[in-house]
Protein backbone atom coordinates (compact mmCIF):
# COMPACT_ATOMS: atom_id res chain seq x y z
CA UNK A 1 0.00 0.00 0.00
CA UNK A 2 1.82 3.65 -1.11
CA UNK A 3 0.58 6.27 1.03
CA UNK A 4 -0.20 9.81 -0.16
CA UNK A 5 -2.13 12.88 1.92
CA UNK A 6 -4.72 12.84 -1.49
CA UNK A 7 -6.27 10.69 -3.82
CA UNK A 8 -7.90 12.69 -6.63
CA UNK A 9 -10.45 10.89 -8.95
CA UNK A 10 -11.21 12.61 -12.39
CA UNK A 11 -8.32 14.97 -13.69
CA UNK A 12 -10.79 16.95 -15.55
CA UNK A 13 -11.83 21.05 -15.17
CA UNK A 14 -12.25 20.38 -11.45
CA UNK A 15 -9.72 17.71 -10.62
CA UNK A 16 -6.95 19.65 -12.35
CA UNK A 17 -7.50 22.69 -10.08
CA UNK A 18 -7.78 20.90 -7.19
CA UNK A 19 -4.76 19.01 -7.30
CA UNK A 20 -2.64 22.06 -8.75
CA UNK A 21 -4.16 24.06 -5.36
CA UNK A 22 -3.28 21.20 -2.42
CA UNK A 23 -0.13 20.10 -3.97
CA UNK A 24 1.12 24.07 -4.01
CA UNK A 25 -0.22 23.72 -0.18
CA UNK A 26 2.50 20.90 -0.19
CA UNK A 27 0.24 17.70 0.06
CA UNK A 28 1.12 14.64 -1.43
CA UNK A 29 -1.65 14.48 -3.99
CA UNK A 30 -2.25 11.06 -6.61
CA UNK A 31 -4.56 12.94 -9.52
CA UNK A 32 -5.97 9.34 -11.22
CA UNK A 33 -7.63 9.27 -14.91
CA UNK A 34 -8.92 6.59 -16.89
CA UNK A 35 -8.37 8.10 -20.45
CA UNK A 36 -5.56 8.38 -22.07
CA UNK A 37 -5.79 12.06 -23.09
CA UNK A 38 -6.01 14.80 -20.53
CA UNK A 39 -8.77 16.85 -20.16
CA UNK A 40 -10.73 15.82 -23.23
CA UNK A 41 -13.67 18.32 -22.26
CA UNK A 42 -11.96 21.13 -22.20
CA UNK A 43 -9.99 20.58 -25.66
CA UNK A 44 -13.66 20.32 -27.40
CA UNK A 45 -15.12 23.12 -25.77
CA UNK A 46 -16.15 26.44 -26.77
CA UNK A 47 -15.84 25.02 -29.90
CA UNK A 48 -12.11 24.02 -29.63
CA UNK A 49 -11.58 27.48 -27.74
CA UNK A 50 -12.48 27.17 -24.35
CA UNK A 51 -15.25 29.73 -22.78
CA UNK A 52 -13.30 29.28 -19.57
CA UNK A 53 -15.28 31.59 -17.70
CA UNK A 54 -17.88 34.61 -18.00
CA UNK A 55 -16.98 38.06 -16.27
CA UNK A 56 -21.12 37.84 -15.43
CA UNK A 57 -20.91 34.66 -13.05
CA UNK A 58 -23.04 35.07 -10.05
CA UNK A 59 -25.11 32.35 -7.81
CA UNK A 60 -28.28 33.31 -10.23
CA UNK A 61 -27.01 31.64 -12.90
CA UNK A 62 -26.49 28.24 -11.42
CA UNK A 63 -29.56 25.40 -11.44
CA UNK A 64 -29.46 23.23 -8.15
CA UNK A 65 -31.57 21.97 -5.18
CA UNK A 66 -30.29 24.43 -2.95
CA UNK A 67 -29.35 27.63 -4.90
CA UNK A 68 -27.54 28.96 -1.92
CA UNK A 69 -24.69 26.25 -2.14
CA UNK A 70 -21.94 27.74 -4.87
CA UNK A 71 -22.25 31.14 -3.05
CA UNK A 72 -18.82 30.11 -1.05
CA UNK A 73 -17.05 28.52 -3.69
CA UNK A 74 -17.67 31.37 -6.17
CA UNK A 75 -16.80 33.73 -4.02
CA UNK A 76 -13.86 32.05 -2.52
CA UNK A 77 -12.36 31.74 -6.01
CA UNK A 78 -13.71 34.02 -8.30
CA UNK A 79 -13.95 34.61 -12.32
CA UNK A 80 -11.44 37.16 -11.59
CA UNK A 81 -9.05 34.85 -9.61
CA UNK A 82 -8.96 32.46 -12.78
CA UNK A 83 -8.98 35.66 -15.16
CA UNK A 84 -5.65 36.29 -13.18
CA UNK A 85 -4.26 33.04 -13.54
CA UNK A 86 -4.74 33.00 -17.46
CA UNK A 87 -2.87 36.68 -17.62
CA UNK A 88 0.01 35.16 -15.35
CA UNK A 89 0.38 32.57 -18.16
CA UNK A 90 0.64 34.78 -21.12
CA UNK A 91 -2.61 33.60 -22.25
CA UNK A 92 -4.69 36.33 -24.35
CA UNK A 93 -8.32 35.98 -24.56
CA UNK A 94 -11.78 37.75 -25.90
CA UNK A 95 -15.25 38.48 -24.65
CA UNK A 96 -17.42 36.39 -27.62
CA UNK A 97 -20.98 37.66 -26.53
CA UNK A 98 -22.75 38.07 -22.78
CA UNK A 99 -19.64 38.19 -20.97
CA UNK A 100 -18.78 34.92 -22.22
CA UNK A 101 -14.47 34.60 -22.45
CA UNK A 102 -12.47 32.40 -24.77
CA UNK A 103 -8.95 31.66 -24.91
CA UNK A 104 -6.96 32.92 -27.77
CA UNK A 105 -4.50 30.33 -27.84
CA UNK A 106 -7.74 27.83 -27.91
CA UNK A 107 -8.27 24.78 -25.38
CA UNK A 108 -4.57 23.55 -25.29
CA UNK A 109 -3.89 26.99 -23.93
CA UNK A 110 -5.84 26.42 -20.88
CA UNK A 111 -4.79 22.87 -20.28
CA UNK A 112 -1.25 23.33 -20.58
CA UNK A 113 -1.41 26.24 -17.91
CA UNK A 114 -3.68 23.67 -16.06
CA UNK A 115 -1.11 20.88 -16.25
CA UNK A 116 1.77 23.50 -15.52
CA UNK A 117 0.08 24.60 -12.16
CA UNK A 118 -0.59 20.62 -11.43
CA UNK A 119 3.65 20.11 -12.04
CA UNK A 120 4.45 23.43 -9.93
CA UNK A 121 2.69 20.91 -6.76
CA UNK A 122 4.91 17.83 -7.66
CA UNK A 123 1.83 16.13 -8.17
CA UNK A 124 1.75 12.22 -9.23
CA UNK A 125 -0.12 11.77 -12.64
CA UNK A 126 -1.53 8.01 -13.32
CA UNK A 127 -3.67 8.32 -16.43
CA UNK A 128 -4.76 5.73 -18.46
CA UNK A 129 -5.42 4.37 -14.75
CA UNK A 130 -9.02 3.06 -14.06
CA UNK A 131 -10.24 2.87 -10.56
CA UNK A 132 -11.19 -0.72 -9.53
CA UNK A 133 -12.32 0.00 -5.62
CA UNK A 134 -12.59 2.39 -3.21
CA UNK A 135 -12.70 1.46 0.83
CA UNK A 136 -13.45 3.59 3.39
CA UNK A 137 -10.72 2.00 6.07
CA UNK A 138 -9.63 4.35 9.39
CA UNK A 139 -8.39 7.43 9.19
CA UNK A 140 -8.90 7.37 5.36
CA UNK A 141 -9.31 5.78 2.53
CA UNK A 142 -7.81 2.81 0.23
CA UNK A 143 -7.79 3.25 -4.01
CA UNK A 144 -7.44 0.32 -5.84
CA UNK A 145 -6.77 0.18 -9.56
CA UNK A 146 -5.57 -2.56 -11.68
CA UNK A 147 -1.31 -2.20 -10.43
CA UNK A 148 -1.39 0.02 -7.24
CA UNK A 149 -2.97 0.28 -4.24
CA UNK A 150 -3.29 3.85 -2.31
CA UNK A 151 -3.80 4.44 1.07
CA UNK A 152 -4.65 8.67 1.49
CA UNK A 153 -6.53 10.50 4.20
CA UNK A 154 -8.65 12.34 1.41
CA UNK A 155 -10.34 11.35 -1.05
CA UNK A 156 -11.50 13.41 -3.88
CA UNK A 157 -14.38 12.57 -6.83
CA UNK A 158 -13.88 14.44 -9.73
CA UNK A 159 -15.46 11.99 -12.06
CA UNK A 160 -17.37 14.58 -14.10
CA UNK A 161 -21.22 13.88 -15.44
CA UNK A 162 -22.51 11.67 -17.92
CA UNK A 163 -22.27 13.82 -21.25
CA UNK A 164 -20.20 12.66 -24.18
CA UNK A 165 -19.57 8.91 -23.12
CA UNK A 166 -17.28 8.58 -26.46
CA UNK A 167 -14.66 10.72 -24.60
CA UNK A 168 -14.80 8.73 -21.08
CA UNK A 169 -17.63 10.33 -19.35
CA UNK A 170 -19.08 7.58 -16.61
CA UNK A 171 -21.07 7.10 -13.89
CA UNK A 172 -18.18 6.48 -11.52
CA UNK A 173 -18.99 9.37 -8.99
CA UNK A 174 -22.31 8.87 -8.39
CA UNK A 175 -22.16 5.15 -8.16
CA UNK A 176 -19.03 6.06 -5.41
CA UNK A 177 -21.98 8.10 -3.96
CA UNK A 178 -24.40 5.45 -3.70
CA UNK A 179 -21.60 3.52 -2.56
CA UNK A 180 -21.88 5.96 0.84
CA UNK A 181 -25.07 6.06 0.81
CA UNK A 182 -25.68 9.54 -0.28
CA UNK A 183 -28.78 10.79 -2.17
CA UNK A 184 -28.48 11.70 -5.96
CA UNK A 185 -30.65 14.46 -7.44
CA UNK A 186 -32.36 12.91 -10.74
CA UNK A 187 -30.23 13.31 -13.42
CA UNK A 188 -30.78 14.48 -16.98
CA UNK A 189 -29.31 15.80 -20.03
CA UNK A 190 -28.88 19.44 -19.83
CA UNK A 191 -27.79 22.54 -22.22
CA UNK A 192 -29.05 20.13 -25.06
CA UNK A 193 -30.67 20.42 -28.34
CA UNK A 194 -34.45 19.19 -27.90
CA UNK A 195 -36.40 17.02 -29.87
CA UNK A 196 -39.88 17.35 -32.35
CA UNK A 197 -42.13 14.50 -33.23
CA UNK A 198 -41.05 13.90 -37.03
CA UNK A 199 -44.74 14.70 -38.16
CA UNK A 200 -44.38 18.01 -36.85
CA UNK A 201 -43.31 20.41 -39.30
CA UNK A 202 -39.90 20.68 -37.87
CA UNK A 203 -38.37 18.26 -40.77
CA UNK A 204 -38.68 21.01 -43.58
CA UNK A 205 -37.47 23.81 -41.79
CA UNK A 206 -34.24 22.12 -41.44
CA UNK A 207 -31.46 24.92 -41.03
CA UNK A 208 -34.10 28.21 -40.65
CA UNK A 209 -32.09 30.22 -37.77
CA UNK A 210 -33.80 32.90 -36.17
CA UNK A 211 -31.40 36.00 -33.96
CA UNK A 212 -32.36 37.21 -30.42
CA UNK A 213 -35.36 35.59 -30.01
CA UNK A 214 -36.78 34.68 -26.44
CA UNK A 215 -37.57 30.87 -25.51
CA UNK A 216 -39.18 30.24 -22.49
CA UNK A 217 -40.51 27.23 -20.27
CA UNK A 218 -42.25 28.42 -17.05
CA UNK A 219 -41.10 31.28 -15.88
CA UNK A 220 -37.51 31.17 -16.93
CA UNK A 221 -36.99 32.72 -20.25
CA UNK A 222 -33.55 33.35 -22.48
CA UNK A 223 -32.71 35.65 -25.37
CA UNK A 224 -30.65 34.47 -27.50
CA UNK A 225 -30.18 32.98 -31.41
CA UNK A 226 -31.96 29.98 -32.27
CA UNK A 227 -31.63 27.21 -35.44
CA UNK A 228 -34.08 24.89 -36.56
CA UNK A 229 -32.94 21.07 -37.20
CA UNK A 230 -33.83 17.31 -39.02
CA UNK A 231 -34.76 16.79 -35.37
CA UNK A 232 -36.07 20.00 -33.75
CA UNK A 233 -34.38 22.75 -32.27
CA UNK A 234 -31.17 23.85 -31.23
CA UNK A 235 -28.94 27.16 -30.67
CA UNK A 236 -28.05 28.82 -27.96
CA UNK A 237 -31.67 30.32 -26.63
CA UNK A 238 -32.32 26.56 -26.55
CA UNK A 239 -29.70 25.14 -24.67
CA UNK A 240 -30.17 27.80 -21.99
CA UNK A 241 -34.05 26.58 -21.92
CA UNK A 242 -33.30 22.49 -21.78
CA UNK A 243 -31.94 22.80 -18.48
CA UNK A 244 -34.87 23.98 -17.02
CA UNK A 245 -37.29 21.39 -19.54
CA UNK A 246 -38.86 18.51 -18.47
CA UNK A 247 -40.57 15.85 -20.24
CA UNK A 248 -44.03 16.76 -20.79
CA UNK A 249 -43.30 20.58 -20.64
CA UNK A 250 -44.30 23.15 -23.44
CA UNK A 251 -41.90 25.62 -24.22
CA UNK A 252 -42.94 29.38 -25.94
CA UNK A 253 -40.55 31.05 -28.35
CA UNK A 254 -41.32 34.55 -28.98
CA UNK A 255 -39.92 35.00 -32.32
CA UNK A 256 -40.21 39.11 -33.14
CA UNK A 257 -39.47 40.02 -29.12
CA UNK A 258 -38.84 43.59 -29.83
CA UNK A 259 -41.64 44.04 -32.32
CA UNK A 260 -45.20 44.85 -32.23
CA UNK A 261 -47.13 42.96 -35.23
CA UNK A 262 -50.07 44.58 -35.36
CA UNK A 263 -48.81 48.10 -35.55
CA UNK A 264 -45.93 46.71 -38.04
CA UNK A 265 -49.01 45.02 -40.25
CA UNK A 266 -50.78 48.34 -39.93
CA UNK A 267 -47.94 50.55 -41.86
CA UNK A 268 -47.30 47.39 -44.14
CA UNK A 269 -48.44 47.85 -47.99
CA UNK A 270 -52.02 46.51 -47.89
CA UNK A 271 -52.07 45.04 -51.01
CA UNK A 272 -49.11 43.10 -50.88
CA UNK A 273 -49.28 39.30 -49.99
CA UNK A 274 -49.14 38.31 -46.28
CA UNK A 275 -46.37 36.21 -47.19
CA UNK A 276 -44.32 39.03 -48.82
CA UNK A 277 -45.20 41.73 -45.89
CA UNK A 278 -43.70 39.34 -43.12
CA UNK A 279 -40.70 38.53 -45.34
CA UNK A 280 -38.91 41.85 -44.35
CA UNK A 281 -38.98 40.02 -40.79
CA UNK A 282 -39.30 36.41 -40.81
CA UNK A 283 -37.28 33.88 -43.29
CA UNK A 284 -39.22 33.13 -46.55
CA UNK A 285 -38.29 29.26 -46.08
CA UNK A 286 -39.90 29.53 -42.20
CA UNK A 287 -42.84 31.51 -43.72
CA UNK A 288 -43.69 29.31 -46.56
CA UNK A 289 -44.60 26.45 -44.01
CA UNK A 290 -45.87 28.29 -41.14
CA UNK A 291 -48.44 30.23 -43.46
CA UNK A 292 -49.83 27.01 -44.50
CA UNK A 293 -52.07 26.24 -41.43
CA UNK A 294 -53.53 29.63 -41.97
CA UNK A 295 -55.59 28.78 -45.66
CA UNK A 296 -54.38 30.48 -49.08
CA UNK A 297 -52.48 33.17 -48.64
CA UNK A 298 -53.86 36.50 -49.62
CA UNK A 299 -53.44 40.15 -49.71
CA UNK A 300 -52.90 41.68 -46.26
CA UNK A 301 -55.99 43.61 -46.64
CA UNK A 302 -58.06 40.44 -47.17
CA UNK A 303 -57.05 39.48 -43.77
CA UNK A 304 -59.99 40.36 -40.46
CA UNK A 305 -58.19 42.73 -37.50
CA UNK A 306 -59.00 38.99 -35.36
CA UNK A 307 -56.77 37.03 -37.99
CA UNK A 308 -54.00 39.06 -37.91
CA UNK A 309 -54.06 39.14 -34.23
CA UNK A 310 -54.03 35.27 -34.03
CA UNK A 311 -51.06 35.43 -36.59
CA UNK A 312 -49.12 37.88 -34.01
CA UNK A 313 -49.89 36.18 -30.98
CA UNK A 314 -48.68 32.65 -32.47
CA UNK A 315 -45.43 34.58 -33.96
CA UNK A 316 -44.57 35.70 -30.41
CA UNK A 317 -46.18 32.79 -28.55
CA UNK A 318 -45.04 29.76 -30.59
CA UNK A 319 -45.63 26.54 -28.09
CA UNK A 320 -43.56 23.94 -29.02
CA UNK A 321 -44.13 20.95 -27.06
CA UNK A 322 -40.42 18.98 -27.64
CA UNK A 323 -40.66 15.21 -27.75
CA UNK A 324 -37.42 14.50 -25.64
CA UNK A 325 -33.61 16.09 -26.10
CA UNK A 326 -30.78 14.53 -27.72
CA UNK A 327 -29.26 12.76 -24.93
CA UNK A 328 -26.13 12.98 -23.11
CA UNK A 329 -24.08 11.71 -26.65
CA UNK A 330 -25.13 15.90 -27.53
CA UNK A 331 -25.46 17.48 -24.24
CA UNK A 332 -22.71 19.78 -22.78
CA UNK A 333 -23.72 19.24 -19.35
CA UNK A 334 -25.66 16.92 -16.78
CA UNK A 335 -28.33 18.47 -14.66
CA UNK A 336 -28.77 17.02 -11.12
CA UNK A 337 -26.12 14.92 -9.31
CA UNK A 338 -24.53 14.80 -5.73
CA UNK A 339 -27.47 16.45 -3.11
CA UNK A 340 -25.60 19.75 -2.17
CA UNK A 341 -27.94 19.34 1.66
CA UNK A 342 -25.17 16.29 2.06
CA UNK A 343 -22.13 18.73 1.44
CA UNK A 344 -20.30 21.54 3.29
CA UNK A 345 -20.37 24.45 1.00
CA UNK A 346 -17.33 25.82 2.33
CA UNK A 347 -15.01 23.01 1.65
CA UNK A 348 -17.10 20.73 -0.60
CA UNK A 349 -16.58 17.58 1.97
CA UNK A 350 -19.26 15.04 2.23
CA UNK A 351 -20.87 16.24 6.09
CA UNK A 352 -21.51 12.33 7.11
CA UNK A 353 -17.89 11.09 6.08
CA UNK A 354 -14.74 13.14 6.88
CA UNK A 355 -12.32 13.04 4.44
CA UNK A 356 -14.74 12.00 1.29
CA UNK A 357 -15.18 15.84 -1.16
CA UNK A 358 -17.37 15.75 -4.38
CA UNK A 359 -16.38 18.59 -6.97
CA UNK A 360 -17.53 19.85 -10.22
CA UNK A 361 -19.75 18.03 -12.06
CA UNK A 362 -20.77 15.19 -10.66
CA UNK A 363 -22.54 17.78 -7.58
CA UNK A 364 -26.12 18.76 -8.11
CA UNK A 365 -24.73 22.46 -9.57
CA UNK A 366 -25.97 23.22 -13.19
CA UNK A 367 -24.06 26.25 -14.75
CA UNK A 368 -25.97 28.27 -17.77
CA UNK A 369 -24.11 27.86 -20.98
CA UNK A 370 -21.41 30.39 -21.76
CA UNK A 371 -18.29 29.64 -19.26
CA UNK A 372 -20.05 29.19 -15.46
CA UNK A 373 -19.92 25.39 -15.49
CA UNK A 374 -16.16 25.52 -16.13
CA UNK A 375 -16.04 28.34 -13.49
CA UNK A 376 -18.51 26.14 -11.27
CA UNK A 377 -15.05 23.23 -11.90
CA UNK A 378 -12.44 25.73 -11.36
CA UNK A 379 -14.09 27.34 -7.97
CA UNK A 380 -15.02 23.92 -6.68
CA UNK A 381 -11.98 22.47 -7.03
CA UNK A 382 -10.08 25.41 -5.09
CA UNK A 383 -12.12 25.53 -2.38
CA UNK A 384 -11.45 21.29 -1.80
CA UNK A 385 -7.84 21.87 -2.82
CA UNK A 386 -7.58 24.20 0.30
CA UNK A 387 -8.80 21.83 2.38
CA UNK A 388 -7.86 18.66 1.72
P1 LIG B 1 -14.75 16.69 -16.55
O1 LIG B 1 -15.68 15.94 -17.42
O2 LIG B 1 -14.04 17.87 -17.07
O3 LIG B 1 -13.64 15.69 -15.99
C1 LIG B 1 -13.95 14.42 -15.48
C2 LIG B 1 -12.72 13.55 -15.62
O4 LIG B 1 -12.98 12.33 -14.95
C3 LIG B 1 -12.42 13.19 -17.06
O5 LIG B 1 -11.05 13.45 -17.34
C4 LIG B 1 -12.73 11.70 -17.16
O6 LIG B 1 -11.85 11.01 -18.04
C5 LIG B 1 -12.51 11.25 -15.71
N1 LIG B 1 -13.27 10.05 -15.38
C6 LIG B 1 -14.57 9.79 -15.63
N2 LIG B 1 -14.89 8.58 -15.18
C7 LIG B 1 -13.76 8.06 -14.60
C8 LIG B 1 -13.46 6.82 -13.99
N3 LIG B 1 -14.39 5.87 -13.87
N4 LIG B 1 -12.20 6.62 -13.55
C9 LIG B 1 -11.25 7.58 -13.70
N5 LIG B 1 -11.48 8.76 -14.29
C10 LIG B 1 -12.72 9.00 -14.73
N6 LIG B 1 -18.34 24.57 -19.99
C11 LIG B 1 -17.95 25.87 -19.98
O7 LIG B 1 -17.97 26.49 -18.93
N7 LIG B 1 -17.54 26.47 -21.14
C12 LIG B 1 -17.50 25.81 -22.34
O8 LIG B 1 -17.05 26.35 -23.36
C13 LIG B 1 -17.96 24.48 -22.36
N8 LIG B 1 -18.05 23.78 -23.54
C14 LIG B 1 -18.43 22.48 -23.55
C15 LIG B 1 -18.52 21.79 -24.75
C16 LIG B 1 -18.89 20.46 -24.77
C17 LIG B 1 -19.02 19.73 -26.09
C18 LIG B 1 -19.14 19.78 -23.54
C19 LIG B 1 -19.49 18.32 -23.52
C20 LIG B 1 -19.08 20.47 -22.35
C21 LIG B 1 -18.73 21.82 -22.32
N9 LIG B 1 -18.69 22.54 -21.13
C22 LIG B 1 -18.32 23.87 -21.15
C23 LIG B 1 -18.98 21.89 -19.83
C24 LIG B 1 -17.66 21.55 -19.11
O9 LIG B 1 -16.82 20.85 -20.01
C25 LIG B 1 -17.91 20.70 -17.88
O10 LIG B 1 -18.89 21.30 -17.07
C26 LIG B 1 -16.62 20.55 -17.06
O11 LIG B 1 -15.64 19.92 -17.84
C27 LIG B 1 -16.88 19.74 -15.80
O12 LIG B 1 -15.67 19.58 -15.14
P2 LIG B 1 -15.41 18.28 -14.25
O13 LIG B 1 -13.97 18.34 -13.86
O14 LIG B 1 -16.42 18.14 -13.21
O15 LIG B 1 -15.60 17.06 -15.26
Amino acid sequence: MIKADVVIIGAGAAGLMCAATAGQRGRSVVLIDHSKKLAEKIRISGGGRCNFTNINVRPECYISNNPHFVKSALKQYTQHDFIALVDKYGLTYHEKTLGQLFCDQNSQGIIDMLKAEVDLGEVTWRMETPVMQVEQIDGGFVVTTPTEVWHCESLVIASGGLSIPQIGATAFGYEIAKQFGLSIVPLAAALVPLTFQAEDLWTDLAGVAFENVVVSCENTSFREDILLTHKGVSGPAILQISSFWEAGKTIEIDLLPDMDLEDFFRSANRDSLLSNVLADILPKRFLHVWLAKYGEIRPLKQYSAKELQVISTELHQWQVKPSGTLGYKKAEVTRGGVDTDLLLSKTMMVRSVPGLYFIGEVVDVTGWLGGYNFQWAWSSGYVAGLNI
